[in-house]
């Protein structure tokens, strides 16, 4: 029987737990705080430890009770250290310790990127190494080169706003609730992606790396220059465009990074990788290639403790008393994931 993990993240604004044993979930349960911050149109960091602290413990207890497990059948508690929103990690960390120390468990430190990508090695279907990933969610956005369980090497990143903050501040300006990636998918659906002209940034440069806020700003400026009638008027078209620059700037890196390698198969994660014309056009450029590509669920692509399990399975767990004074870091790079590659292309 595999280990039976008990996996934590409360990185940002969903409060996750979930029980594993090797690539199987037994159970992946989610408190979303999405009304607390929907009013003020944006995650609200202070609100969300807060929440973190009211709904760990039951979301804990909700997952061991779907995975029809006792505490005391459980091997290891996995926990998100970073990166993410200090307060919020802390409230995981914590309780990770508090569960670990009376029984004695190892306690396993994730970091939460690679948590998006070992969400590829769960059932259904495990897609084992090497491969190349997309993580594109609304705090960060890379290219990950993975050759192993345990880490990854970074081909490429943004150099600012994250793809789905780009979503959700054009969201916003569209007058979409929050989040806003879903909501503006649903609005360009009946858009023309077209109808404006909007940068695909980054398409000269020769790297690897993503820029989102040009692309916002340009959005900022054609909407002060139509007017709050034509923007209403619009609105669909607006975000289809926006739509397609975005995706399409993720599309060409990605194509970027697949030239002239050996790749075989190719992987999306994090919550922009629920965009269907992203999907779409993901899935028809490895068509075109020959390559395999994975798409986990849904809910394995937005955040989620099933993840974190998946990566401690690959990570070194701390026995006790050693992690008592193990701390939570806004900005973690695991130690098995190298820092940015020097690629030539
Ligand atoms: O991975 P995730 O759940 O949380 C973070 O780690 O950030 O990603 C959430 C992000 C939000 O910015 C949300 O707007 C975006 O993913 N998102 C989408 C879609 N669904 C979620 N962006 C574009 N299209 C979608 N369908
Ligand atoms: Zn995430």
């Amino acid at each position: 029987m595999a280990r039976l993990i008990l996996a934590l993240d409360t990185s940002c604004d969903d409060t996750c737990a979930a029980v594993v044993a090797g690539p199987r979930i037994l159970s992946n349960a989610i408190s979303s705080q999405v009304d607390a911050h929907a009013r003020f149109g944006g995650v609200v960091p202070e609100v969300a430890s807060r929440h973190h602290l009211e709904l760990t413990v039951p979301v804990v207890e909700t997952a061991l009770k779907e995975a029809g497990i006792g505490l005391e059948e459980i091997d290891a508690i996995a926990v998100t250290v970073g990166p993410g929103l200090i307060g919020a990690l802390l409230v995981g960390v914590s309780t990770a310790k508090a569960i670990a120390a009376p029984r004695r468990l190892p306690l396993v430190p994730v970091d939460h990127l690679q948590g998006h990508v070992a969400a590829n090695f769960l059932e259904p279907e495990p897609l084992e190494p090497p491969f190349l990933c997309l993580i594109a969610s609304g705090g960060h956005t890379l290219l990950a080169a993975v050759r192993e369980h345990g880490g990854y090497e970074t081909l490429g990143q943004t150099l600012d706003d994250a793809a789905g903050e780009a979503f959700d501040k054009v969201a916003r300006l569209l007058g979409l609730g929050y989040p806003g990636g879903p909501a503006l998918q649903r609005l360009a659906a009946d858009g023309d992606p077209g109808a404006f002209e909007l940068p695909v940034a980054m398409s000269r440069d020769p790297g690897l790396d993503f820029s989102f806020s040009g692309l916002k700003t340009a959005l900022v400026y054609l909407c002060r220059d139509l007017g709050p009638d034509r923007v209403e008027e619009r609105r669909a078209d607006l975000a289809a465009s926006f739509q397609a620059a975005a995706v399409g700037q993720l599309v060409a890196k990605l194509k970027r990074a697949l030239k002239g390698r050996e790749w075989k198969a190719v992987a999306l994660g994090g919550g922009v990788a629920a965009n269907d014309p992203l999907r779409e056009a993901v899935a028809a450029l490895c068509e075109e290639a020959g390559l395999r590509l994975k798409l986990v669920p849904i809910e394995l692509c937005t955040d989620n403790a099933a993840m974190i399990g998946s990566a401690a399975r690959f990570a070194k767990p701390l026995p006790y008393p050693e992690y008592l004074s193990y701390d939570a870091f806004p900005r973690f790079k695991a130690a098995g994931s190298a820092e940015r590659a020097s690629v030539e292309i």
